[in-house]
């Protein structure tokens, strides 16, 4: 490996499809980075099943083993100190990062998230665009920072939500294009394309 590749971590909770896509995208050469390790918090999450295909480094982190957040956040920042890892991909990660972790990778962790941001943040974002019967919704690549889903914005993709439209007609529409928007905003990071000025995300070559 050379020395100077882009060391990249995903975090997972589930299915992995987002996963998918960034591995489909090294695989491809779209993205030159290297995917160093994945970290589950959870034991059976598919995700784990895929990385370990690709033979890729897995973790389940068990949360149950540690007496409290601020020790599990201890842990992962060490996992991921030891591979030295240049960026924290949220890939359907449905833990809170506590501030140890937010800390120690300023601006080195980016999340997506199956809303137009800043509308509908935290759990359920598509049952929720639903419910309020928005024309519009899509998909959010964002900084993390100490608040809910409300890190500076890198980019978005607008889905159109029809009248007959479910939580699971939605979702599937708004995932398909988060499988684009997630490795294209990575290759954006790591290729140094963004500029971050307090809450707004300018993008260079633009
Ligand atoms: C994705 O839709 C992702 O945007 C969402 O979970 C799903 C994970 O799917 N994340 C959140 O809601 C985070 N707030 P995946 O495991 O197939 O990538």
């Amino acid at each position: 490996m050379p020395l100077n590749i882009f060391k990249l971590a995903v975090l997972v909770s589930g299915r992995g499809s987002n996963l998918q896509a960034i591995i489909d995208s090294i695989d491809r050469e779209e993205l030159d980075a290297h995917l160093s390790i994945v970290i589950s918090n959870t034991k059976d999450a598919m995700a784990l099943k895929r990385a370990e295909k690709y033979g890729i480094k897995t973790f389940f982190i068990d949360p149950s083993t540690y007496l409290n957040s601020k020790e599990y956040d201890k842990a992962l920042v060490l996992k991921l100190k030891e591979f030295s890892i240049d960026l924290i991909c949220l890939a359907g990660y449905m833990r809170i990062l506590g501030e140890e972790v937010i800390q120690t990778f300023e601006k080195k962790i980016i999340n997506i998230h199956p809303s137009l941001l800043p509308a509908f943040p935290g759990l359920n974002a598509q049952k929720q665009a639903i419910e309020h019967g928005v024309k519009f919704s899509g998909c959010t690549v964002h900084f993390v920072d100490s608040g809910v889903d409300s890190g500076p914005i890198i980019l978005q993709t607008v889905v159109p939500v029809y009248h007959n439209d479910d939580e699971k007609s939605l979702s599937k529409r708004i995932l398909e294009q988060e499988h684009y928007l997630y490795p294209k905003a990575i290759k954006m990071v790591k290729e140094n394309q963004i500029k971050i000025n307090d809450r707004t995300v300018t993008h260079k070559t633009r």
